[in-house]
């Protein structure tokens, strides 16, 4: 039969239990409701990491809901409630009696897992989500929300508050899995001294020189991440082929480097800014040196995009920052005195562009 929106209904078989197939279909309205409901995903992963219920059903490896409220201290019927909506998400499997168990993607929840994206989870739950409920500000006037929120911006912020710090600068490693494949797609192998303009705590450094046993290269950042990189390191960067040196790009880099590496900071920033970061890594740049740019891009056409939710998300969190296409990065790069010499595409709609000083 077809209800007034002209869409078809089949009839339930009522001696069947009813199963997802009876209920799920693709109409506008249930589309919409997906869209604006999106929160609840965010809200029941991040508390999946954030309460420790990941955690608590990976050391047990299947726990009944009793057993599980008992160890994360939560109500058995909320938490009940939860796992079901997480198994239709995909990211538990199993049963009130039989128990639950991790799926791939919610074994990625546990905060001691090989690739744990744990850490992302929470800053995108708990801050990021904060800063995005104040969207309209961001619309109004250009400018990030996080800063209206938190009444900093998003790097003092961090500097304000070393746990926070800590948290962001591992979600950052768990946003990269394709570190690996980033130091295959460029010669890294006859660089002298390869400069990581704001490397973090040097996890693209640390694949690079696992890989290259010939160069040396220095970890440049902020000085608070330059010494929570010493203190608390997330990366193990190769002690004696790498020095950590501290200070502010929109001063100085450090000199004499033949590869300047940047990946992630010209999409956290406005054009203008951009061009002071590019213009600095080209005066200190040794003859016949090479910048290797890591972003994520604006590609045409329609579908998922991850670029297109991070050109919001950066405007958002940063303001100024924005993702960019092909052709803004060539003429930001031109206009600092730079030409793009190759393109590779990495995972998740990165691409690492390499370019020469003109
Ligand atoms: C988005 S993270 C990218 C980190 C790393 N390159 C990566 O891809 O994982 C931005 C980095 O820029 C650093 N940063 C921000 N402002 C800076 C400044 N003025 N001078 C030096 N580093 C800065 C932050 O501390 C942070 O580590």
């Amino acid at each position: 039969m077809d209800d007034q929106q002209g869409v078809h209904v089949t009839t339930h078989n009522t001696t069947e239990p009813v199963t997802m197939e009876d209920t799920v279909e693709n109409t506008p309205g249930r589309q919409l409701i997906e869209l604006m409901a999106g929160f609840w995903k965010t809200q029941a992963v991040f508390m999946a990491a954030e309460l420790g219920i990941a955690d608590a059903i990976a050391a047990a490896g299947r726990l009944p809901v009793v057993d599980l409220a008992l160890r994360t201290g939560t109500d058995a019927d909320a938490l009940g409630r939860l796992l079901l909506f997480l198994e239709s998400l995909g990211v538990v499997e199993g049963d009130e009696k039989s128990g639950y168990a991790l799926t791939p993607v919610g074994e990625l929840l546990r905060v001691d897992a090989p690739d744990s994206m744990s850490d992302h989870v929470r800053i995108y739950g708990s801050h990021f989500y904060q800063a995005w409920d104040a969207l309209s500000h961001s619309l109004r006037t250009g400018r990030s929300a996080f800063t209206h929120v938190f009444g900093s911006d998003l790097f003092s912020y961090l500097h304000q508050n070393p746990d926070v710090s800590l948290t962001y600068e591992r979600a950052m490693v768990a946003g990269t899995p394709f570190f690996a494949e980033a130091a295959g797609a460029f010669d890294f192998s006859t660089a002298r001294r390869i400069v990581d303009v704001a490397g973090g705590h040097g996890a693209l450094l640390d694949e690079i020189l696992k890989a290259n046993p010939g160069p040396r290269a220095v970890l440049f950042d902020a000085p608070h991440v330059i010494e929570e990189a010493a203190s608390r390191p997330i990366a193990t960067v190769h002690a004696d082929r790498c020095e950590r040196i501290a200070g502010n790009f929109f001063e100085s880099v450090p000199a004499d480097g033949d590869v300047y590496l940047l990946s992630r900071i010209l999409h956290c920033f406005d054009d203008e800014a951009c061009h002071r970061i590019l213009t600095n890594c080209h005066r200190a740049m040794a003859p016949g040196g090479r910048l290797v740019i890591l972003e994520r891009m604006l590609t045409k056409g329609t579908g998922s995009s991850l670029a297109q939710g991070y050109n919001m998300h950066m405007l958002v969190v940063l303001g100024g920052g924005r993702e960019r296409d092909e052709a803004h990065y060539r003429a930001l790069l031109e206009k600092a005195g730079f030409a793009v010499e190759s393109l590779h595409r990495l995972p998740l709609e990165t691409h690492l562009v390499v370019a020469a000083p003109r």
